[in-house]
C-alpha cells in the first residue's frame, strides 16, 4: 500500500484528478471504476476543468459505477445515476457508462452481466474509492465475504443514518443496495483510495495498519499489487507509520 500525506481534502481530490488524467493520457481507451459520496465531488470537478481545458479527453473512456440503491429509479435525485449525471457524465462526454441496474427484478442475473460486462472490457484498469467510516469500501460492510462479487447488500443502520443527509427530510433512505465485491474491486489493476476529515481517522488506521479482516472490507486491499491511499493530515492522524510514509515521498525513487 502507498500511503500519500497531504495538506487537505482539495489536495486531495486534485492528485486523484491528476492520476486519472494521467491514466487516461497513457491509455485512451481506459476502464475506469468510479465511485459516488462527497468526497468525489472536488474529483469530478477538477476532471471537468480538465475536459474543458482541453486538458482531459474520456471520449474512448468506459466507466464502471461501484454501486447503486435499490428502490430509486435512475431518475430518483438520490439515486447515484443522478449524482453521477449532475457531478460528470453530463459534463464530459464518455465512451459508455455504466451503473449497476437496480430496476432490474432479477438481481441475481443482473449482477452477473455487471460482473461479465466488467471482464468483456478486459477488467478494470483503475478503481477509485471511497471509505465508509466503518471501512466499507463500495457498499461491502463489515463482514462482507472478502471474496464477494457484485450482489445485493443490506446496509448497517449506522450506514444508513450517514447517508441521510442526502436524501430530504423525511424521505426514507433505501436500506438495499447492489455492489461491487470485494474480489471485484481486488482484480481491478490499480486503486486508488481517497478519505479525508475527521470522520475517516479510525477507519484509515484500521484499514492500512489493522489485521486483514472482513470486519474492516477495506483492509483486503493490503494484498492489493498496487494501491494507493490518498489521505489528509487529519485523516492520518492516527497512524503510526505516518512519519515513515512522509519518509517514503520525500525520499521518492521510481521503481
Ligand atoms: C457511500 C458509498 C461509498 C463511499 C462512502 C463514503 O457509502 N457507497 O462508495 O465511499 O459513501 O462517502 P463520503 O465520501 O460521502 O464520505
Amino acid at each position: 500500500m502507498d500511503v500519500v500525506i497531504l495538506k487537505d481534502g482539495p489536495a486531495v481530490c486534485k492528485e486523484a484528478s491528476r492520476r486519472i488524467a494521467d491514466q487516461v493520457n497513457r491509455k485512451a481507451d481506459s476502464v475506469l471504476g468510479l465511485a459516488t459520496g462527497n468526497t468525489m465531488v472536488g474529483v469530478y470537478k477538477d476532471l471537468v476543468r480538465r475536459h474543458r481545458e482541453a486538458e482531459l479527453d474520456c471520449s474512448e473512456v468506459t466507466t464502471f459505477n461501484l454501486d447503486e440503491y435499490v428502490g430509486l429509479a435512475p431518475e430518483h435525485p438520490c439515486s447515484y445515476h443522478t449524482y453521477m449525471n449532475e457531478h460528470l457524465f453530463s459534463k464530459v462526454p464518455f465512451f459508455r457508462n455504466l451503473i449497476p441496474d437496480s430496476s432490474e427484478t432479477n438481481f441475481v442475473q443482473m449482477c452477473a452481466d455487471y460482473e461479465a460486462q466488467i471482464q468483456g472490457c478486459g477488467g478494470i484498469d483503475l478503481q477509485l474509492l471511497g471509505l465508509g467510516r466503518d471501512g466499507h469500501i463500495g457498499f461491502n460492510e463489515p463482514c462482507s465475504s472478502l471474496s464477494s462479487r457484485t450482489r445485493l447488500k443490506t446496509l448497517t443502520p449506522m450506514t444508513v443514518g450517514t447517508n441521510k443527509r442526502h436524501f430530504p427530510e423525511g424521505q426514507p433512505v433505501p436500506y438495499h443496495v447492489i455492489t461491487m465485491g470485494i474480489a471485484t474491486i481486488m482484480e481491478a489493476r490499480e486503486v486508488l483510495l481517497l478519505a479525508f476529515g475527521e470522520s475517516k481517522v479510525d477507519a484509515i488506521a484500521a484499514m492500512v495498519e489493522g489485521p486483514v479482516s472482513a470486519m474492516c472490507p477495506a483492509s483486503a486491499l493490503q494484498y492489493h499489487p498496487h494501491c494507493t491511499v490518498l489521505i489528509d493530515e487529519v485523516a492520518a492522524s492516527k497512524l503510526k507509520m505516518a512519519d515513515y510514509f512522509r519518509f517514503i515521498h520525500q525520499n521518492w525513487l521510481e521503481g
